[in-house]
């Protein structure tokens, strides 16, 4: 909901005339869980970089927003290429209103305490999927000799010098690997992460890092290695493709038993996908760059648990959750990293679906249709799963909240009209209207 000027207050829905089977080829943006890091972490580079193949979602915008507003010049080359000069960049200074809007937003802390050897940062926010502790954030910040406290709805961190050392941590975190690794890279001497989460954005950001003269060896592995420096220099670098949004299309194709072709590509990172995919009896031609699709036969019940990559990831829960409504037979989804990701089955449920949740576990009576209804996108990934829900469902599906949704993905409606689906974005002046005060 948002003030659409003049008191009038104005919704965003996405609209959708399901069971029409996608046909033809889709380009993947820029992953959102390297750019966000690559974006914050370029606040260290006391120079220039570039950096290309930018997603353009509203996390990526808030991102820029942060780093703008803390002295940052910001340059648009192209939609999906910027600019960041962080010579003249302050920290300490990002604005609280704008860091709570998203999770990412704690990779300012790793950067600030690398560059300026402080950091005052507001605590983040993001989805509602669960509790999301920076402890091991924090353990990895104290190791390296910042003194850490957190007052006010601020995490506040100092060292008079950032020194390297070596961190096991307790769980595999994405947040925390990442956020040590920014900060190590100014530290004296050398850092060692073990139990380091391997997901391919981490890679990301480490090449990203070492092609401004750090050293940072064993991303993607579980113990990584950073060698700290005393100066980074600005580069110019291209961010991944997101697998996330590459297997959300890939079960979009599969639940309309279409065909599509998913350009612009890894696919290594989306092994764990296509391999569950293909047990439930979907096609998956593998290209160097791309993957093609193919859904016309009938979906087959499997079990999945989610767990860290390369392991089937937790941000496909929701969309494979849908498929899973649709295969035949009884399914178990298991998610093991948060305790609320299963938002969505209340949603799914209001379309047809039979899910009992027990735990961490969702048992799912699949072999039905499901019917199309308003309902809502609960965070980013349940948001993907609605879309993919209304795409299978015959009849009007209409989808609230999409905000969610365009906070990780990269023109979704306009990508999947141009492979046949009936799906629009459509905006809702309120009945209720009212005088703006003066
Ligand atoms: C990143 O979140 C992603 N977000 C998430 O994607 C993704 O689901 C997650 O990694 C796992 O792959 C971004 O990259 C911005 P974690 P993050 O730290 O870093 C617990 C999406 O849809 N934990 O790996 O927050 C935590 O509670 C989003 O794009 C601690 O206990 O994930 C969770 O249960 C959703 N203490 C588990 O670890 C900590 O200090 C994994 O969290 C940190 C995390």
């Amino acid at each position: 909901m948002s003030d659409g000027g003049y008191g009038t207050i104005v919704m965003e829905k996405i609209i959708i005339n399901g069971a029409k089977p996608l046909r033809g080829t889709i380009e993947v943006s820029g992953a959102k869980n390297a750019a966000l890091p690559i974006l914050l972490a370029a606040l260290m580079v006391d120079d220039k970089c570039v950096i290309e193949n930018v997603p353009c979602i509203s996390d990526v915008t808030l991102s820029l927003e942060i780093l703008s507003s803390m002295g940052c010049r910001i340059r648009m080359l192209t939609k999906n290429t910027v600019e960041i000069d962080s010579r003249f960049a302050t920290g300490g200074v990002s604005p609280y209103d704008l860091v709570r809007r998203m999770r990412g937003s704690y990779y300012l802390i790793g950067a600030e305490l690398g560059r300026w050897g402080r950091a005052y940062v507001g605590l983040p926010g993001g989805c509602d999927i669960g509790i999301r502790p920076i402890d091991q954030h924090i353990k990895g910040f104290r190791a390296l000799g910042a003194e850490i406290s957190v007052e006010g709805g601020y995490v506040k961190a100092s060292a008079d010098e950032l020194s390297g050392a070596s961190i096991y941590f307790d769980n595999v975190t994405v947040g925390g690997t990442i956020n040590v690794m920014i900060a190590a890279t100014r530290a004296k001497g050398t850092t060692v992460i073990e139990n380091a989460a391997r997901e391919p954005h981490i890679v990301d950001l480490a090449n990203f890092l070492n092609s401004c003269g750090a050293k940072i060896t064993g991303a993607g592995t579980d113990v990584i290695k950073i060698k700290g420096v005393d100066k980074l220099y600005g580069s110019t670098y291209a961010i991944i493709p997101d697998m996330i949004e590459a297997g959300t299309y890939m079960c979009a194709a599969a639940a309309t038993r279409g065909r599509l072709r998913v350009n612009n590509v890894i696919p290594k990172h989306l092994e764990s996908i296509s391999a569950k995919l293909e047990e439930m009896g979907v096609e998956i031609i593998e290209n160097d760059d791309s993957v093609e699709v193919c859904g016309n036969g009938e979906l087959r019940r499997v079990n999945i648990k989610t767990l860290p990559y390369p392991g089937f990831p937790t941000d496909m829960n929701p969309q494979i959750g849908v498929l899973l409504c649709l295969a035949k037979g009884v399914s178990c989804l298991t998610e093991s990293i948060y305790d609320n990701r299963f938002k969505y089955v209340e949603e799914l449920k209001r379309m047809g679906a039979s899910i009992t949740v027990d735990g961490s576990t969702a048992i799912i009576e699949g072999g039905g249709m499901l019917s199309a209804a308003p309902v809502k996108a609960l965070d980013l990934r349940a948001g993907a799963a609605m879309i993919i829900a209304g795409l299978a469902a015959k009849g009007r599906t209409e989808i609230e909240d999409i905000h969610f949704i365009e906070r990780g993905y990269d023109d979704i409606v306009g990508k999947l009209r141009s492979v046949g689906a009936d799906i629009k974005k459509v905006i809702i002046p309120s009945a209720v209207s009212f005088e703006k005060a003066n």
